[in-house]
């Protein structure tokens, strides 16, 4: 893997050194120009100096030149007016071998020029190296030229060349060295998300990215610790939802096992010989209807769970007259509720114009498994059924007067297959889905079942359909 802060350290160091190159230019050539000026000025002082000092006799005057050339390790050339060399202080060459100097380019700044100067940078074949010329046109009818070579010119540019080439690498170098420390405290954080990241895919859930750094990156870490516990939840509620599964399995299949084990010990003692019996047969005969009736109804309400639980809950919602309906769900009842002694009232405060927007079938279950239970469970007194309206919410109320539900039980009723009291539920043919398909029929209606119970006194199963925007 490659390193960020490497990577860094390479655009940085890479910047550094472009930076150190342009300024070495603009030294550079601003030094070069400053110290020719500083040379012309000071030659011309020389040249000016030296014009006092030489001798107007030719004999004297090449004495002169070459005496000064000595002291100031320059070269002196004399020329008269017409640029003709007088005097030269270069030993190899004597001034009448010399070509006339007019069209020299320093003499003719010497001749231009409004103080009588004029310079030149040029390579001198006579001394093989790069030399810096100026002339002065004296008032003694004359050129004075004094030449230096350029040699110390370059030595000190180099000098400094030198240095800013030293620091430029040094900075780099140090940079290279310090920029791991550098960016390490910037890549921190990163390392750590990465380190994380890779925990939390090999399965570690509960690890958290520790980044206290208050910037991208620490917004970075706080979404990751945000989705990774969101994925802990989520794949807590899968494993749930595959236990209630297996669950329902397993509860499932014991609840069809007992019937099935009924019919086939009925069928078995008929087959052995009860069936010469007429009234043996016709009693194990109505057993195994009884049992069969009852496989028929867990089929069916398993079936109705299941397509409840389906995506699209095979809803086909419409509005519909819930007065009239609970009308002739009570009506049923009347008769099973009568043989129990029990009293079973229908009260509705509702306007009797008023529908309700739901799947007629499913509301219907829902209040049918309500009413069953209440009179199922109650012994003595009654069971009363009320509708209402609530702030536009429509409440159905099926209380009833029976044994009640211990607090603990309360929120488990709903679960499929749970039921109080086994004994007494089978013994009524309950299988325990019927609350469990109630719950289902108001959560896929947005509405809600809410229950009171207190044991000996009953029980109070209230169903809300919210009211429709
Ligand atoms: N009105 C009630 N009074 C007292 N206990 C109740 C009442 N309604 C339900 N219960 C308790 O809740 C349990 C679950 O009820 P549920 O309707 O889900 O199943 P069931 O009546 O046993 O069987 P099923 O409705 O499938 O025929 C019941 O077994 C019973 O113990
Ligand atoms: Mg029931």
């Amino acid at each position: 893997m490659k390193h960020l802060s490497s990577q860094i350290s390479k655009v940085l160091a890479g910047l550094l050194l472009a930076g150190f190159f342009f300024l070495f230019m603009v030294v550079d050539g601003l030094l070069k120009s400053n110290l020719q000026d500083q040379i012309i000025y000071d030659l011309r002082i020389e040249a000016e100096m030296a014009d006092l000092y030489l001798s107007t006799d030719s004999v004297k005057l090449q004495e002169d030149v070459a005496r000064l050339a000595l002291l100031t390790e320059s070269r002196f050339t004399v020329m008269d007016e017409t640029g003709r060399v007088v005097a030269e202080s270069d030993p190899a060459h004597r001034p009448e071998m010399l070509d006339n100097h007019l069209n020299r380019p320093e003499i003719q700044g010497a001749l231009r020029g409004l103080d009588g100067y004029g310079y030149a940078f040029r390579y001198s074949h006579t001394l093989n190296e790069e030399l810096v010329y100026v002339a002065f046109k004296s008032s003694k009818s004359r050129f004075v030229r004094i030449a230096k070579k350029q040699s110390f010119v370059n030595s000190i540019v180099w000098k400094v060349r030198w240095i800013v080439i030293v620091i430029a690498l040094l900075t780099v170098a140090a940079l290279l060295v310090l920029m791991p420390r550098l960016t390490g405290r910037v890549t921190k954080g990163l390392t750590e998300i990465v380190r994380a990241s890779e925990e939390i895919r090999s399965g570690n859930y509960d690890r958290e990215i520790v980044v206290k750094e208050q910037n991208e990156i620490g917004d970075l870490a706080s979404t990751l610790n945000l989705m990774s516990s969101k994925l802990k939840e989520d794949i807590q509620q899968l494993r749930q939802m595959q236990d209630v599964r297996k669950d329902f399995v397993a509860n499932a299949s014991h609840e069809l096992k007992t019937p099935i084990t009924s019919i086939r010990g009925y069928l078995e003692t008929l087959l052995d010989g009860a069936y010469h019996d007429e009234e043996v047969s016709k009693k194990f005969l109505e057993r195994t209807m009884s049992n069969v009736v009852r496989l028929e109804s867990i089929v069916n309400d398993m079936l109705d769970l299941s397509m409840l639980e389906s995506r699209d809950h095979g809803l086909s919602l419409r509005y519909f007259d819930i007065g009239t309906m609970l009308k002739s769900l009570t009506s049923d009842y009347q008769e099973a509720a009568r043989q129990k002694g029990l009293d079973l009232k229908l009260t509705s405060s509702i306007p009797p114009e008023f529908t309700l927007m739901a799947d007629p079938y499913q509301v219907e279950k829902a209040l049918f498994n309500l009413i069953d239970n209440a009179v199922k469970y109650t012994d003595s007194g009654s069971v009363t059924v009320s509708a209402s309206l609530v702030e536009q919410s429509l409440h159905i109320v099926v209380a009833d007067t029976g044994n009640g539900i211990p607090p603990e039980d309360q929120h488990r009723i709903f679960e499929r297959f749970y039921r109080v009291d086994k004994g007494r539920s089978r013994q009524l043919g309950g299988s325990g889905l019927g609350l469990s398909i109630v719950k289902h029929v108001m959560e896929i209606h947005q509405g809600e079942v809410r229950l009171q119970s207190e044991i000996g006194k009953g029980s109070r199963f209230t169903l809300i359909f919210p009211a429709k925007t």
